[in-house]
């Protein structure tokens, strides 16, 4: 749901633009699309719990389930579940796997499963189970990579979870700004296009982009 605005202009053009949004569902991702839900994820309101902070890429991630509803969507990097989170709570009737080889945020995690039905914590690692998670839940339309955002481990998440996808699929990957990940951006293929407004960070993180079935 578009939040409300003072001015009847404004509220009119986001109006239009949901619209238009619903009108694209089903089609082949392309960056308008991208573009637009970004911009609706960075005026959305945050979730309002103080167990997970309030990042934009959040919502977008949100934004993106909303609007693709995939049957399974995959987190490579649990860690406090935010991400996991607004997945599930964009689309209830897909699941969510969140893989992570370590459980350390036990109220986050609890919080999440009583909120969304729909989210499994995968306890294990995002490169050598990928074909036990598959096998268990299908394959994913969306994977948000998020682990140690290192140009090796992005590279091979990336290479492996690629012949996994399901059709129309979409891979996320955040914080760029870091050593090595500009050099991953840059071999990852087109279509693909950087979203860095939903992540400014720190100095040593922020940055985020999308990569998509072409
Ligand atoms: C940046 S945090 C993830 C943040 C999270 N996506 C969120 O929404 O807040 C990175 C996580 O990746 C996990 N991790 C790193 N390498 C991994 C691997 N090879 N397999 C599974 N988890 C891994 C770490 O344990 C850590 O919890």
């Amino acid at each position: 749901m578009i939040s409300g605005s003072d001015e009847p202009g404004i509220e009119l053009s986001q109006q239009l633009e949901q619209l238009w949004l619903e009108s694209t569902r089903g089609n082949i991702m392309n960056k308008s699309i991208l573009h637009a839900l970004a911009q609706q994820a960075l005026t959305d309101s945050i979730y309002p719990s103080p167990l997970f902070p309030p990042s934009p890429y959040y919502r977008f991630l949100k934004r993106l389930s909303e609007h693709l509803q995939p049957r399974v969507s995959v987190v490579l990097g649990v860690c406090g579940g935010g991400c996991c989170l607004h997945l599930a709570l964009g689309n209830p009737q897909g699941r969510v796997v969140g893989v992570d080889f370590a459980y350390d945020h036990d109220e986050q995690i609890k919080h999440i499963y009583k909120a969304c039905p729909n989210f499994i914590f995968w306890h294990g690692d995002s490169v050598f189970d990928v074909g036990q998670i598959v096998s268990d839940f299908g394959q994913p339309q969306i994977v948000f990579v998020d682990t140690t955002h290192t140009y090796h481990q992005t590279m091979t998440e990336f290479n492996t979870w690629r012949d996994y996808l399901a059709d129309n699929w979409i891979m996320c990957f955040d914080d760029l700004f870091r050593p090595g990940m500009e050099q991953a951006w840059n071999e990852l293929p087109e279509p693909k296009v950087r979203l860095d407004a939903l992540h400014t960070g720190a100095e040593e993180g922020g940055g985020f982009g999308v990569v998509w079935q072409g």
